[in-house]
């Protein structure tokens, strides 16, 4: 094992137990939490498993065969899952993402989304499914995503030089299987297109301008996120974060850009248009993102809650416990009941911790805390 990788220690199995509401009251469509910030974005993990070892995110030397993934019984059912996700639409949230792991690994994962896409917002509106994914396996499945009822994906690649690449996934796969997946996306549908590039000094950061360059005048919106001290098994160290300020600075020398407006509030990234050269946004060439968790923390409107594989509820990435909704999934807690103690739940939330790790020495907030690794809760 590398110096650098820092053996797991499993904290799936401590959770937080959640009473049953007595009298709970019939979800009002806005729920907010102890800062104030109101609940939109449901995101799901549907399995803890991927086909690629990011040393970022599943060093191989933890995630080994001997690593102990969530047995098939602990899973959420797709019908236990749409329950669930039905009790946080009824409290306001309007967008659900798919992660994992590697959500395309889900068995019949359209089944989900199906019965996802049958959900009303309070408004009565269709939400807004998407789904993260590393492109592996979206040449074969775009269309079918597509017929089932998903809207867009969220397509992760770390650089366009194969061989960078290859070592970042650590499993040697190829960029331009990825890069089909993105066309056969396009193709079916599953539009606008993101794709997010983890940038890691001394990694890839001589990738920047030419993922750039790439997906430049193609519509689909590549967006530049700082490497997080995610998770406790990754090494992380400041060294290797390359600041969005960087990012933003290298493409400017190439292209002029223009800061654009939050598409959404809460939104991750920040915005940037190519310019004209009158200095209005080129809308053609398209824009970029800059997702600065590490150097700019956005909790303050942060309205995402996550819900684990196995049915636990995280109210921050960088959760040490979560609330374990199973058993009320499971026993015979109402509808209204589950509702009442998801409220409960997000009333009682005042996690910020990208912001309180901006209070302390960098190395050591990474170091402080017991967290879940993002293979387990997903992006
Ligand atoms: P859209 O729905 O397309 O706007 O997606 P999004 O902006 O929510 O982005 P996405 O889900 O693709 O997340 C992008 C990346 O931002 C993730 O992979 C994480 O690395 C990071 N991220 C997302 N949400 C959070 C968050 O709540 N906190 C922190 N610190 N990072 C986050
Ligand atoms: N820092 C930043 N982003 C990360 N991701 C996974 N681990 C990290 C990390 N340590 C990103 C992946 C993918 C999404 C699921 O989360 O690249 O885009
Ligand atoms: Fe898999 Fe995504 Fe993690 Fe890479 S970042 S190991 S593709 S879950
Ligand atoms: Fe939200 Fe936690 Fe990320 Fe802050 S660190 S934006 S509270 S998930």
């Amino acid at each position: 094992m590398s110096e650098r990788i820092i053996p797991l220690v499993d904290h799936r199995h401590s959770a937080i137990a959640v009473p049953t509401p007595v009298a709970p009251r019939p979800p009002t469509g806005v729920l907010t939490d102890g800062l104030g910030r109101p609940l939109r974005d449901l995101r799901i993990s549907v399995t803890d498993r991927c086909n690629f070892r990011c040393s970022y995110c599943m060093p191989k030397e933890v995630f080994d065969k001997d690593y102990p993934y969530l047995p098939h019984q602990a899973l959420l059912s797709f019908e236990e899952i749409t329950r669930v996700a039905r009790q946080f639409v009824a409290h306001g949230v309007q967008k659900i993402r798919l992660t994992g792991g590697e959500p395309l690994l889900r068995k019949n994962i359209e089944i989900l989304i199906g019965q996802l896409a049958e959900l009303r917002t309070v408004e009565g509106e269709p939400l807004d499914i998407t789904l993260t994914t590393n492109g592996s396996l979206l040449e074969r499945k775009a269309a079918s995503l597509k017929a089932a009822g998903l809207q867009r994906v969220t397509v992760s690649l770390d650089g366009l030089d194969d061989a960078v690449f290859r070592t970042m996934n650590d499993v040697d796969f190829p960029v331009a299987d990825v890069l089909r997946g993105i066309e056969a996306a396009r193709a079916a549908g599953l539009g606008p297109i993101k794709v997010n590039m983890v940038v890691k000094r001394g990694t890839n950061e001589h990738e920047i301008v030419p993922m750039a360059r790439h997906f430049r005048h193609s519509g689909v919106v590549l967006r530049f996120i700082e490497y997080m001290d995610v998770g406790a098994t990754n090494g992380w160290r400041m060294d290797e974060v390359v600041p969005s300020a960087e990012v933003v600075r290298l493409l400017q020398a190439e292209w002029p850009l223009v800061p654009l407006e939050a598409a959404a509030p809460g939104e991750t990234a920040q915005r940037w248009g190519y310019a004209r050269p009158d200095g209005s946004w080129d809308q053609e060439a398209g824009e970029i993102g800059v997702i600065s968790s590490v150097t700019q923390a956005f909790c303050s409107d942060c309205n995402r809650a996550r819900l684990s594989t196995e049915g636990k509820l995280y109210l921050c990435l960088f959760g040490t416990q979560g609330h374990d909704l199973k058993p009320l999934v499971r026993g015979n807690a109402t509808d209204e009941q589950l509702a009442g103690a998801i409220a409960a739940i997000w009333q009682g939330r005042m996690d910020r911790y990208s912001e309180l790790r901006a209070s302390l020495p960098p190395d050591v907030a990474a170091r402080s805390g017991r967290r879940i690794e993002m293979s387990y809760i997903g992006g």
